[in-house]
C-alpha cells in the first residue's frame, strides 16, 4: 500500500524527520524553489499538512490542496491555521498542548529575571573587561515581592503564576472570566486595570482574531515607565508599533519578547532599544519538549491514517 503524502511546511529536528520520512511521503515545501509548481504537481496526492505553530496553514494553501484531510501543528498555538477554511471542508486540525506548557512558563519567568537583573549586560561587563576597569556593575531592579499580572490564565499562564508564587509576588490575572482552578489568584476583569496594578505583565493568551492587539496603547500606558511587559504568546496579541514607540519614549519601562510580527524578520527598531530582551521564539525549545511535540505530530497523523481517534484534536 502506498504511503500517505504529506506537505511539510517547515523543518523539524532530524529524529522527527526520520520517523516522518519512514511512514509518509514528505514533500518539503520549505525547500521547494518553486512552491506553486510543487502544489500544482501534488495537488491530487497530498492528504496532510505537517506544520509548525508560527507557520500554520493559510486559506490559499488549504484551497490549493483538494485532497487535504488533516493539518498537524507542531505547537500549541494554531492561530496561523485558517480554521474556517479547514472547518468548511471537514479537515481535521491537531496541535501539541500540555507537553510544552512548563517550558514556556519557565522561559517567561527566566526572561523576567534576566531583564530585571540586567543579566545580558552583566555578562558583557565581565567579558569586555568592564568589571576590572570600572568595578561594580550598575544596580538593577528587584523582582521578588513585586506585583505580577497574567493576561490569560490558561495552562501556560497558570504555570507562570505558580512559579511566581515562589518569588513571593502578588499575583492577579485577567481572562474572559474568573477561573475556579485559581482561587489563590486575584481576578481583574479589565486588562487595562490589571496593567495599572502590575509591575510585570505576562501575556499568555491563546491568540485569535478576538485578542488581536489586546495589549494596545491603553494597556501599555497603564503598565507605565516602571513596568515590564513579557510576551510568550503571539505577537498579534500586542500592538507592536505602540509597544516600540512607548519603549523608545520610556513611557513603558521594558519588554521581554519571544515573539514578533513577521518573525524571524523582526522590526529593526527593536535592535536600537536598550530596554528590551529579544528572544528567537524558543519558549518550547528544549530537547525534551520538542521530542514530545514531534511525537504528537506523528501520532496524530498516524492515528488519522489508521482511522483511530486523534490524540490531540483541535477540529
Ligand atoms: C512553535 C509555538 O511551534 O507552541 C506554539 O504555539 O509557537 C512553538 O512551540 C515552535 O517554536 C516550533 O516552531
Amino acid at each position: 500500500m502506498s504511503l500517505p503524502q504529506v506537505l511539510q511546511i517547515g523543518p523539524y529536528p532530524e529524529w522527527d524527520q526520520e520517523r516522518l520520512d519512514a511512514h509518509f511521503v514528505m514533500h518539503k515545501y520549505f525547500e521547494a524553489a518553486d512552491k506553486e509548481a510543487l502544489l500544482a504537481a501534488r495537488r491530487d496526492d497530498i492528504r496532510a499538512i505537517a506544520t509548525r505553530g508560527e507557520l500554520g496553514a493559510s486559506r490559499a494553501l488549504i484551497e490549493a490542496l483538494p485532497k487535504l484531510e488533516i493539518i498537524s501543528v507542531y505547537g500549541v498555538g494554531y492561530d496561523a491555521v485558517d480554521l474556517a477554511a479547514a472547518r468548511a471542508r471537514g479537515i481535521r486540525v491537531t496541535n501539541t498542548p500540555d507537553v510544552l506548557t512548563k517550558d514556556v512558563a519557565d522561559l517567561g519567568v527566566a526572561m523576567m529575571l534576566c531583564l530585571s537583573r540586567g543579566m545580558i549586560g552583566a555578562e558583557r561587563w565581565v567579558r569586555d573587561g568592564s568589571w576590572q576597569a570600572k568595578g561594580l556593575y550598575p544596580l538593577k531592579n528587584r523582582v521578588w515581592g513585586k506585583r505580577a499580572g497574567i493576561l490569560g490564565l490558561g495552562r501556560i499562564g497558570f504555570e507562570v503564576a505558580r512559579r511566581l508564587v515562589g518569588f513571593d509576588m502578588e499575583i492577579a490575572y485577567s481572562d474572559v472570566g474568573a477561573k475556579d482552578y485559581a482561587p489563590d489568584f486575584r481576578f481583574v476583569a479589565d486588562p487595562v486595570a490589571l496593567a495599572a496594578e502590575s509591575d510585570f505583565l505576562f501575556v499568555t493568551l491563546a491568540a485569535s482574531a478576538a485578542t488581536r492587539h489586546i495589549v494596545g496603547h491603553e494597556v501599555i500606558e497603564a503598565l507605565g515607565p516602571e513596568g515590564m511587559l513579557i510576551n510568550i504568546s503571539r505577537a498579534s496579541n500586542i500592538d507592536e508599533n505602540a509597544l516600540i514607540e512607548a519603549l523608545a519614549a520610556r513611557r513603558l519601562g521594558s519588554a521581554a519578547l519571544d515573539v514578533f510580527d513577521g518573525e524571524p524578520k523582526i522590526d529593526p527598531r527593536f535592535l536600537a532599544l536598550d530596554n528590551v530582551l529579544l528572544q528567537p521564539h524558543h519558549a518550547s525549545g528544549t530537547y525534551e519538549t520538542r521530542k514530545e511535540m514531534g511525537r504528537l505530530v506523528f501520532d496524530n497523523l498516524s492515528a488519522h491514517f489508521a482511522g483511530r481517534p486523534l490524540p490531540t484534536a483541535v477540529l
